[in-house]
């Protein structure tokens, strides 16, 4: 018997089970699509050392108050919103994410939905699929807008936002962004400018979140935020669902306040299929796919079972969340 027992919440790649094999017991439930029943959860994460979750796992204090023998909780994601890090802190069991790793995925994944909704891309697929292209080529058919020259403002200028800017500068866009931290030698490098994020909506012909969602970035983008922006501008969201009163949002696209937005991320995924916002064509959605390329979706397997592994073996993971665990370890 190996020493550690090690529970996996979705089938991943196989790669990264393999990893876990060599020190532990690893257990992976069985459903490959759907969220494991929390019930079950609350029973397996009672005797396991090692927890490699989904974002789609609610890791509360409920549950981490079962877990008697838990050292750590690997997230696959970059987002850690559906953790309690406080409790885990708390306990000693550390908990990690996969950042690095997906951001270029996801800044690509970003700016194709930036430049989908302004040349109305998925609009203009189903037109096409049901048959309303009557007239072979016309001079006001789609108008879009243009994205090169126009001015992109990014909130949220960390590793995600970073990767955008190198983007929006192959398209000629001037950059402007927020955060609560300036950076002001990748301002100098890249030719980017700070702003507050009143005058960042006033200006921004494009808005792209990229905050995690924490108490603080909770409703953001709330209607006061939208009724800045210009009337022709577009909001386009990969970070999380609640970081934008959605709402809000939709009242904003259906009143035509402005332009269009693209959305990866909802308040609730997956989302109802008779929620409004799917009756507007001003919008793309996508089901919380910013970082599903083969590639990038396999190495977060990796890097969450290394992460997990080393947390085990009472190293210092590589991408530790919680620092200040390390006082209450046991
Ligand atoms: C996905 O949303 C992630 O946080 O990695
Ligand atoms: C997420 O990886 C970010 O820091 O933008």
């Amino acid at each position: 018997m190996k020493k550690y027992r090690v529970f996996v919440t979705r089938q991943l790649f196989d790669e990264a089970i393999d990893i876990i094999n060599k020190e532990a017991e690893v257990e992976v439930f069985e459903g490959t699509d759907n969220p494991i029943p929390r019930d079950l959860l609350l029973t397996k994460i009672k005797d396991i050392d090692g927890l490699l979750c989904l974002l789609t796992d609610i890791i509360d204090s409920e549950m981490i108050e079962k877990a008697k023998r838990l050292k750590v909780i690997s997230n696959y994601a970059v987002g850690f919103n559906n953790i309690d890090v406080n409790e885990a802190t708390k306990r000693g069991i550390y908990v990690t994410n996969t950042p690095g790793i997906l951001t270029e995925t996801t800044a690509d994944f970003t700016f194709a939905l930036l430049l989908a909704v302004s040349r109305r891309i998925a609009e203009s697929d189903r037109y096409v699929r049901m048959g309303n292209w009557k007239y072979a080529w016309g001079p006001r058919m789609f108008l879009g807008s243009d994205v090169h020259g126009k001015t992109l403002g990014i909130i949220g200028l960390g590793r995600i936002g970073k990767a955008l800017v190198k983007r929006a500068k192959g398209f000629d866009m001037k950059v402007i962004y927020y955060d609560i931290v300036r950076d002001e030698s990748f301002e100098k490098s890249y030719g980017v400018s700070f702003q507050n994020l009143k005058t960042l909506l006033e200006e921004a012909d494009f808005v792209s979140v990229n905050v995690p969602l924490t108490e603080n970035t909770y409703h953001l983008i709330g209607e006061e935020e939208i009724s800045l922006m210009k009337k022709t501008a577009f909001l386009i969201n990969t970070s999380r669902g609640a970081v934008i009163d959605e709402k809000k949002l939709y009242n904003a696209l259906k009143n035509k306040l402005i332009a269009g937005a693209a959305l990866d991320v909802f308040d609730k995924e997956p989302i109802d299929p008779d929620n409004p916002l799917l009756e507007l064509d001003n919008i793309i959605v996508t089901p919380h796919i910013a970082s599903a390329s083969v590639e990038t979706r396999k190495n977060m397997a990796i890097i969450a079972a290394k992460n997990l592994v080393e947390s085990l073996k009472g190293e210092e993971p590589a991408n530790l969340v919680n620092p200040e665990a390390k006082k209450f370890r046991h």
